[in-house]
């Protein structure tokens, strides 16, 4: 085989075990701690609870954001990566709770894949539905897992028809649970009609459960089964056989339907079946759409086309002694080697990309190989932008990022006066970043930013305080959504609530209190457009 043949060869490989995802999630619903038990069925822990003590603060990490150490929260880890089943994992990490910001829609951009968990006594909860857009418009397909099934929950159907109508996707139940809260025995495999009969272990979650097979309908299936247990589900299953949807690999990778899992992530139930699954279901890197200089868009081959990446993340100072900043690339195609030069599209320069890293649970590692699928986090040479395509040849371009709908607004204006200019320069350096998404009052003389998450926020005063020695005073607005006005602003009537103040194009942006005022706004000025930002 030539050497060109043997890189393909590689690269084909590597591609087909390569499972990048993100999980997606409400806050509470267990993401943290499936994450936890699939690194334990990796065999990368030995027992649960590190992943736990380190979300909340317990776990000292000495080279993380000073401000991630005082709240105890995790926004610097990126991603991380180890094997499982002969398989390589890259999860991707997106942040929930307080840290939610466009940061975890970002990483969404880098998934190929995304596992929905949803706590089956809450159902469809907001920031899910939210996370659950973006994997749709960017055609990412997504597994359910239905958790805490060891806890009185809703009936299982009730939360497959919420999924459906909620989020719109066919909802395809791969297993069904028999029991639940303290009566959750374990689930039957449909496709197979095999029971996994679950017995819980006395260490609480930190081991693998016991499990037996017993066949639906064979005589341990009368006996090990409370009788108003079996009839429920002997029911539900008929029921999905004749009403259910079918389930196709296809139209699962087209977005078309979801495969749902049961199972309770804290007492393990469940949790290996899904991961099988996941690894098997879940696709491997695709190609990716590009556009070329003339205006085209093209496919790029993870195969065939040499190294390139894109920028979907920017992180300020994981090192505070030190003020540079790490970009967490996406590799889409190709293999990276250590110390490679590659051009920086945007910008025309070469660069080498030395020693970047991953995250192997908590340790960095530094990176020799890496191929589509794989995240790198590089040294920014302050030049790199979100959105930005690194690559060995010329020629295309990844599409731009998404901008989403910023949800929080704040005005925000130096302390002392005396520092104007550094602060114009660092907030305009860091809405060029990603980091918020700037606005002005409309005589040019004040800042308003806006964002997903009010982290983004205290990110962006601590960095204009660290990097720019600028303290700032930030109120936050009482508005919750916005639009672009397209059309005559004389002619505007504006809800008196309203605060209309201008893009960095000079677009007249309007901010309002509510989804409800703005839809009022559009029903009252037919003759201009309202339009979604994002
Ligand atoms: P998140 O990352 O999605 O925010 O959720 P996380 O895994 O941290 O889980 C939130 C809480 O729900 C935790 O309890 C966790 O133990 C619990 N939990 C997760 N999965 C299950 C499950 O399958 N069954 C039950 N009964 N509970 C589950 P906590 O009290 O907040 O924390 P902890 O101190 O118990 O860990």
């Amino acid at each position: 085989m030539s050497q060109m043949n043997q890189v393909q060869h590689d690269i084909r490989s590597a591609i087909e075990g390569r499972r990048t995802f993100a999980i997606i999630s409400h806050p509470d619903a267990g993401k943290t701690t499936l994450t936890e038990k699939l690194l334990l069925y990796s065999g990368l822990i030995r027992t649960a609870g590190m992943v736990g003590a380190r979300k909340r603060g317990k776990f000292a990490a000495s080279d993380w954001m000073e401000m991630e150490q005082e709240r105890g929260i995790s926004i610097t880890a990126s991603a991380m990566q180890f094997p499982y089943k002969g398989k390589m994992i890259n999860v991707l990490d997106t942040p929930g709770h307080q840290d939610f910001c466009e940061d975890t829609y970002r990483t969404l951009t880098a998934a190929d894949s995304a596992i929905m968990v949803i706590d089956a006594a809450k159902g469809v909860e907001a920031q899910t539905r939210k996370l659950f857009e973006v994997c749709r418009l960017r055609n990412i397909p997504v597994l359910t897992f239905i958790n805490k099934l060891d806890l009185p929950g809703r009936p299982p159907l009730d939360l497959m028809a919420e999924v459906e109508d909620v989020l719109g996707i066919h909802a395809s139940a791969i297993n069904w649970p028999v029991g639940s809260g303290a009566e959750f025995l374990g689930l039957v495999e449909r496709h197979t009609r095999t029971f996994f009969r679950y017995t819980r272990t006395a260490s609480a979650g930190a081991a693998k459960p016991l499990v037996d097979w017993i066949d639906v309908g064979s005589p341990d299936w009368a006996t090990r089964v409370p009788t108003h247990l079996r009839e429920h589900v002997e029911h539900d299953l008929e029921l999905l056989e004749v009403a259910g949807n079918p389930f196709s690999r296809e139209a699962f990778l087209d977005g078309k339907v979801t495969p749902v899992f049961f199972g309770s992530a804290l007492t393990n139930f469940g949790v290996e079946v899904f991961f099988d699954a996941f690894v098997d279901l879940a696709p491997g890197p695709r190609p990716r759409v590009a556009d070329t200089p003339d205006g085209f868009e093209i496919s790029i081959d993870p195969v065939a086309t040499p190294f390139s990446a894109y920028v979907f993340k920017l992180q300020a100072n994981m090192n505070p002694r030190h003020r540079d900043s790490t970009a967490f690339l996406r590799v889409c195609s190709g293999r990276y080697e250590r110390d490679m030069i590659v051009k920086h599209h945007p910008s025309g320069q070469e660069i080498r990309l030395s020693r970047p890293h991953s995250l192997v649970a908590q340790a960095r590692t530094t990176v020799d190989v890496a191929y589509p699928g794989d995240i790198l986090g590089v040294i920014n040479p302050g030049i790199f932008r979100i959105g930005d395509t690194l690559s060995l040849t010329d020629g295309f371009n990844y599409k731009p990022l998404p901008q989403f709908q910023p949800e929080v607004f704040a005005r925000v204006r130096p302390l002392d006066t005396g520092k104007r200019k550094a602060f114009d320069k660092g907030i305009e350096q860091l809405a060029r970043e990603g980091a918020i998404q700037l606005l002005q009052s409309l005589d040019g003389l004040e800042f308003v930013v806006a964002a997903v998450g009010r982290l983004q926020f205290d990110v962006l005063q601590f960095r204009l305080r660290q990097e720019y020695r600028v303290e700032t005073k930030l109120e936050v607005l009482p508005y919750e959504c916005s639009a672009w006005l397209e059309g005559d602003i004389e002619t505007f009537n504006a809800p008196s609530d309203a605060l209309i103040v201008k893009d960095h194009r000079d677009r007249p942006v309007v901010l309002f209190r509510s989804a409800w005022s703005k839809q009022f706004a559009r029903e009252r000025n037919p003759q201009v457009r309202l339009l979604e930002m994002g």
